[in-house]
C-alpha cells in the first residue's frame, strides 16, 4: 500500500525563519570588528563639553548645553544676564535684528523688571545681533508673474 510522503515537519520551517531574523539582526547591529568600538568617542564621556547642534545656523560654534547658547564673544556676560530670570532657550528661540533686540530689552525693562544695562548693553546687544540674527531664505520670493482671472458668477 502506497503512503502519501508525509509534509516535511514543522522545524524546518522554524529553522528558515531563525535563519532570516540572525541574518536580519546582523545586519543591524554595530561593527564588531571596529576596534574602537566598544569604547564611546571621548568626548561623549565629558558632561560639560559644549556640542555643537546641526539645526542651529550656528552650527560651527559650540553651544552650551546648560542654557542652549552660542559660546562666542561676550557669552559670560549674556549668560549672567539673560538668564536670570527665564532660561537661556526662550533667548535662543528668537531671532532678531540689533533694533529688534534693543527693543526686546526695552520691553523687559518696561514690563518686566529688567535692569538698566549701561554699557554692557552694546556688548550683550553685538553678541546677539551676531549669532541670533533673522534668517535668510525662510520663505519664498512673492510670485509676480501671476494671471489672475475673475470668478464667473
Ligand atoms: C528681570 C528679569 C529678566 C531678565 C534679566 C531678562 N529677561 Fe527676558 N524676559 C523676562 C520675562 C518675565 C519674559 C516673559 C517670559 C514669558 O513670557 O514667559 C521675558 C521674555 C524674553 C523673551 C521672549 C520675548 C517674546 O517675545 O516672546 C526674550 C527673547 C528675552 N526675554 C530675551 C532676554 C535677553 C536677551 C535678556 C538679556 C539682555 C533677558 N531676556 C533678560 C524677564 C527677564
Amino acid at each position: 500500500m502506497i503512503r502519501p510522503r508525509p509534509r516535511r515537519p514543522f522545524p524546518f520551517l522554524l529553522l528558515v525563519l531563525l535563519v532570516l531574523v540572525v541574518g536580519i539582526a546582523l545586519l543591524y547591529l554595530p561593527d564588531y570588528g571596529s576596534p574602537d568600538s566598544t569604547t564611546p568617542p571621548a568626548d561623549s564621556l565629558a558632561t560639560d563639553t559644549p556640542v555643537t547642534s546641526a539645526l542651529d545656523s550656528t552650527a560651527a560654534l559650540p553651544i552650551d548645553t546648560a542654557t542652549g547658547l552660542v559660546v562666542a564673544e561676550h557669552y559670560p556676560l549674556v549668560k549672567a544676564t539673560c538668564t536670570a530670570c527665564h532660561g537661556g532657550q526662550l533667548v535662543a528661540q528668537n531671532r532678531a535684528s540689533r533694533e529688534g533686540w534693543l527693543q526686546m530689552i526695552r520691553w523687559m525693562q518696561r514690563t518686566q523688571g529688567l535692569w538698566d544695562l549701561g554699557p554692557n548693553e552694546d556688548a550683550i546687544l553685538d553678541y546677539l545681533a551676531t549669532h541670533y540674527a533673522p534668517q535668510e531664505g525662510g520663505r519664498r520670493a512673492p510670485l509676480t508673474d501671476i494671471e489672475w482671472y475673475e470668478l464667473n458668477e
